[in-house]
């Protein structure tokens, strides 16, 4: 369970989130949506704990996110999948070893590795890709691999900022369609985009931010 009170957030005089309040309950896929620079991006990195708010409050689980301190935030994110613009694709390592570093830094055995790449792997159709480097994939292929190093430690909740952005329609379709196969087997999935036709694609919940407020929450308008 999610629940945000009130949150608000400023950079210099400029307030970017303002009063931003929800509740996203276990299994929904919410699409945040919204002008360039409405803080969109913002809400996801205060939702991994990588900024503070100035006031409100982010509980995740019971867990109050804007309270940890830097290693439990740490902590928290490896129970998160998180795909964002500033989390690169490591170059020198392939796509089999990307989503295997995700879990060598948690100190998971080599054994559950080899188990639970492939299956990571599999879930974004990426298996016969796996020993290819980043700069080898299309932008769809990267952004898949993204998706695999988030899942593979089966998150309850993964969230992703602008996930399509670069993509073309028939990519970003394939991204969507993954998310939606990852949410109909349990997890969260919490998304930012610009794009209203992935938002139609989607149906369900759908967030509007304009200059850090919230002026819609509810289902996907047509
Ligand atoms: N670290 C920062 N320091 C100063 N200003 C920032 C910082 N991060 C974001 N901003 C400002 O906050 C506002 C909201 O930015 P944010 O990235 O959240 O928008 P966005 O809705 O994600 O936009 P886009 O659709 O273009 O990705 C912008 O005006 C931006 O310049
Ligand atoms: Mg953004």
């Amino acid at each position: 369970m999610i629940h945000i009170e009130h949150l608000t957030k400023s950079f210099g005089t400029r307030v970017v989130l303002d009063g931003f309040s929800a509740d996203i309950t276990p299994g929904e896929f919410v699409c945040i949506t919204g002008p360039s620079g409405a803080g969109k991006s913002t809400l996801m990195h205060l939702m991994i704990g990588q900024h503070k708010p100035d006031s409100g409050s982010l509980v995740i689980d019971d867990n109050h996110i804007e309270q940890m301190d830097f290693d439990t935030v740490q902590m928290y994110r490896r129970h998160i999948g998180i795909v964002f613009q500033d989390y690169k694709l490591l170059p020198n390592k392939t796509v089999y070893e990307n989503v295997a570093f995700a879990l060598e830094v948690c100190g998971e055995s080599l054994e559950t590795i080899h188990t639970l790449v492939p299956k990571a792997l599999d879930q974004v159709g990426l298996l016969r890709r796996q020993n290819q480097y980043p700069s080898e994939l299309s932008g769809g292929e990267a952004q898949r691999t993204a998706i695999a190093r988030a899942l593979v430690h089966n998150p309850k909740m993964i969230l992703l900022d602008e996930p399509t952005g670069n993509l073309d329609k028939t990519a970003a379709k394939s991204i969507v369609d993954i998310l939606r196969a990852i949410n109909e087997a349990g997890t969260t999935v919490i998304m930012t985009t610009h794009n209203s036709d992935i938002i139609q694609y989607i149906g369900g919940r759908m967030i509007v931010l304009e200059n850090g407020v919230k002026t819609y929450d509810g289902p996907v308008k047509t």
